[in-house]
């Protein structure tokens, strides 16, 4: 059966080479498996440009949010107290880590259609003395609204306030250097903007703070300082690693390698965000976002008031045709969502305009052009 295009924020689609660098068995002591997992972390840190910088980089198995709730419940000690904050449901779900882990924390609550100012970031840090974390998802994947890291940075830098970032749909699609941004903290996972399968998220840390962390974790799997020590004593993971996983990841990052690195990737999804903004408004559509808000990673788009739309119906035509969209994700308006990441390409993004326009026609609900 041949695979289906995902226009997803992940899992992606990935190259037919990535999905065969997974087939292998290699035990998880194996000197060849331990090298794999050593060249991972290497070439992570100079993806976040943060090679020989003082940080390092920590796979954790599961999935993303595994990842966000290792970091937010090895490195926010019990006498710290965090701000998350919340414009889209990846903040919340921060915010809800938080409150899950027992983390002192408060919720700075957005609007999901605009990034966060500086000015509400130092008006909550004026407010409250405490805070000493500063939680913030970089790419809102419910939206795809970018929130300016490196702004944010600059301020938590100056203010002595540590910089924990979910950059889980962003990193590595979006150019972003991290030592420059001050960012303490960084996550994503291995089936995003790097192509590789699902299986382990991971985190790209300043190791003063790693070190300053020891017996902060809230949790014996997801202690992210102990499974940094264990890869640095043996090369090892703690725990059974996800070594297909692992090893599909390591060749996705040769690829990236070979593409032009992370300038380059972002450079080919910013040309399937242009194909898709294009095609869609002469489809009818009406993004969720402002334009300058919108990022090249994923699109939220209106549902349309035609009494023949039915996301449902829409979404079955697609998939009937091999082509894989997103349901919505904002609290206040009826949309779903188109990715542009993973093994895509603009040709890929025209073929799915066509089948939308097919299906449009199908369901009686507008044709190109007609505004729906
Ligand atoms: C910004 C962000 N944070 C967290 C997650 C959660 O990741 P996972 O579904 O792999 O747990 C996602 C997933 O898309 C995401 O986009």
């Amino acid at each position: 059966m041949a695979d289906k295009f995902l226009f997803t924020p992940g899992p992606l689609s990935t190259t037919a080479t990535v999905k065969q660098a997974a087939l292998r068995d290699l035990g998880s002591r194996d000197d060849e498996f331990l090298s794999v997992v050593l060249d991972v972390r290497r070439r992570l840190l100079e993806m976040a440009e943060a090679a020989g910088a003082g940080y390092e980089a920590i796979p954790m198995q599961g999935s993303g949010t595994f990842a966000v709730e290792s970091v937010l419940g090895s490195l926010v000690p019990e006498a710290g107290k965090l701000l998350v904050v919340a414009n889209g449901a990846y903040g919340e779900r921060m915010a809800k880590i938080a409150s899950m882990l027992r983390i002192a924390h408060s919720k700075l609550a957005l609007p999901e259609w605009e990034p966060v100012s500086l000015a509400a970031i130092d008006a909550a840090l004026d407010a409250d003395p405490a805070i000493t974390h500063l939680g913030v998802i970089h790419c809102e994947t419910s939206t795809g609204l970018l929130n300016d890291v490196e702004s944010i940075g600059a301020r938590t830098n100056a203010r002595g306030v540590c910089l924990i970032v979910d950059a889980m749909s962003s990193l590595g699609g979006v150019p972003l250097n991290v030592p420059a941004a001050h960012i303490d903290a960084i996550v994503s996972s291995a089936n995003k903007c790097v192509q590789g399968i699902p299986g382990f998220g991971f985190a790209i840390v300043r190791r003063s703070l790693l070190e300053a962390s020891e017996g902060v974790a809230r949790s014996l799997s997801l202690d992210l300082v102990a499974q940094w020590k264990g890869l640095e004593a043996n090369g090892q993971f703690r725990f059974t690693p996800p070594v297909q996983a692992l090893l599909a990841f390591h060749q996705a990052l040769l690829e990236l390698e070979a593409e032009g690195g992370v300038a380059a990737r972002a450079a080919r999804y910013a040309g399937n965000h242009q194909t898709l903004e294009a095609c869609m408004a002469a489809l009818g559509f009406v993004p969720y976002l402002d334009t300058g808000f919108r990022s090249h990673i994923i699109s939220a788009y209106r549902y349309p008031e035609h009494p023949s739309w039915n996301f449902e119906a829409f979404y079955r035509e697609l998939s009937d045709e091999g082509f894989v969209i997103y349901p919505g994700k904002v609290s206040n308006a009826d949309c779903f969502r188109i990715g542009t990441i993973g093994n895509l390409y603009p040709q890929h993004i025209e073929a799915l305009c066509a089948a939308m326009e097919r299906a449009l026609a199908r369901m009686g609900a507008g044709t190109a052009g007609a505004p729906l």
